[in-house]
């Protein structure tokens, strides 16, 4: 008996023991086309040799030094790096050590700012339904994934969820993409009304939404109205790219896409690609300058911020991918990929929608496709697809609750950005195998 407590206790997980490129091998030297990063983490593949070096070499210079005691060369520069080609505004660098640690700090740096301008009263937060934003308890909390929250409801801290950008389902019958988006504008501005501006701290969201709904972007112009509403009642905007970010989606920020820069933002799983543990919160001057001129201190840390491994090992994943002009092949092999879903699922009964941008793209599963009936959530599909995927050699990210946490289905592709065409074949190749399969058993 494995003495670990694994995700799932009573699941059999495979040992992986190498990467080469885009694939996961097994102790049984089974491959495994990695099309979803992990959970879209490894944007470079599983077998980087300057990544590597740069780790090696760090560990073997210094490999970590507390932050309370010193700085670093690694930490400094990958901020620089950061900043440097961040939206307007975000003008420094919080490094922790992954996605949720990333969303404590922005929720933190908020309250603190706030404090720090003497305007205590501002407390709550708003977010979306059908959001991810990590599992530790202000992550949790500020998420709207119903099913991950559930059971620890009791724990967490108020938060208002108000609709999320979802047009395959949301977006009315004869309404524009810019009408609907402006609904859902003013259903954030009734929540502010209704909690008084002037007590309201931030609003958060994942600028394409991923775990939860699966790759899906806003309507264009909704985060303009979304920052147009926070600035008039000088609430704060967080952008969780912890997932759709590092270019995943074609842009460095995929907020450059929105044309709208944050005063926060998380990232994480794509900035070390997997090579080391960690993320980041970016933030603005005004919220810098206002604690660095107020107590001087935020008022948070963890043992291990700022790792010098961890910041080596994401300045080489970034500058690599720069280096290589890996963004250009985001968004071209991203098209390749939509065409040749389309292609294949287009025209297929049980799947209802293709979406996503860049190498970071989403299907949803439905019963009928006319009325986009999900299937009976009893049949548990996503998990059926997860395993035969596997058995057929291919990882995908499939969730179940797509539409309320309890019903609906979707995959989530999110493949390294190394990808050869032919991997893209062999990932619809693989992925029809897989729903074949499932759907005759079904
Ligand atoms: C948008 C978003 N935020 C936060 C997190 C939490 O990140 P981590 O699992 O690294 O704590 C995730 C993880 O999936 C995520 O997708």
């Amino acid at each position: 008996m494995s003495h670990v407590f694994h995700r799932h206790l009573h699941q059999h997980y495979p040992t992986a023991v190498s990467g080469e490129g885009p694939y996961l091998i097994d102790a049984e030297g089974r491959r495994y086309l990695d099309a979803c990063g992990g959970a879209a983490v490894s944007c470079l593949g599983h077998s980087d040799a300057g990544v590597i070096e740069a780790v090696r070499e760090q560990v073997g210079r210094l490999a970590y030094a507390h932050t309370s005691f010193f700085t670093n060369e690694p930490m400094e520069s990958l901020a620089d790096f950061l900043v440097a080609r961040a939206p307007e505004g975000l003008s420094s660098v919080y490094f922790v050590s992954g996605g949720s640690e990333a969303v404590e700090a922005a929720l933190k740096l908020a309250r603190q700012y706030f404090i720090e301008r003497d305007e205590p009263q501002r407390q709550y937060l708003i977010a979306r339904r059908q959001s991810y934003h990590g599992n530790t308890l202000g992550a949790l909390a500020t998420g709207g994934n119903a099913w991950r929250r559930q059971q620890f409801e009791p724990l967490l801290v108020q938060v208002s969820h108000v609709s999320p950008c979802y047009a395959y389902r949301d977006q009315a019958p004869g309404e524009t993409p810019e009408a609907y988006g402006e609904r859902l504008a003013e259903e954030l501005e009734a929540e502010i009304q209704r909690l008084g501006p002037q007590s309201v701290m931030a609003f958060v969201a994942e600028p394409v939404v991923g775990a939860t709904l699966g790759a899906v972007p806003s309507v264009p112009g909704y985060f303009r109205r979304v920052r147009e509403i926070c600035d008039r009642h000088g609430i704060l905007l967080i952008l969780d790219e912890v997932m759709c970010g590092m270019g995943r989606t074609g842009s460095l920020f995929a907020a450059e896409q929105e044309g709208v820069a944050p005063d926060l933002a998380t990232i994480a799983k794509g900035l070390g690609a997997g090579y080391q543990p960690i993320g980041a919160t970016l933030v603005s001057e005004p919220i810098r300058r206002a604690i660095a001129e107020g107590s001087g201190f935020f008022q948070h840390g963890h043992t291990y911020i700022g790792h010098a491994t961890a910041c080596a090992a994401a300045l080489a994943v970034q500058r690599a991918i720069e280096e290589r002009d890996l963004l250009s092949c985001v968004a071209s092999l991203g098209e390749g990929l939509q065409q040749r879903l389309e292609a294949r699922f287009g025209e297929h009964p049980y799947v209802g929608d293709i979406r996503g941008r860049g190498l970071f793209r989403g299907l949803e599963l439905v019963a009928d496709r006319g009325d986009k009936t999900p299937f009976d959530p009893s049949r548990k599909l996503h998990a059926a697809v997860k395993r035969t995927a596997m058995d057929k050699g291919l990882m995908c990210y499939p969730m179940g609750g797509t539409l309320d946490g309890r019903r609906g289905d979707h995959i989530l592709l999110a493949p390294p950005f190394i990808l050869e065409e032919s991997h893209l074949d062999e990932i619809v190749d693989k992925l029809d195998a897989t729903l074949n399969t499932v759907f005759h058993h079904a």
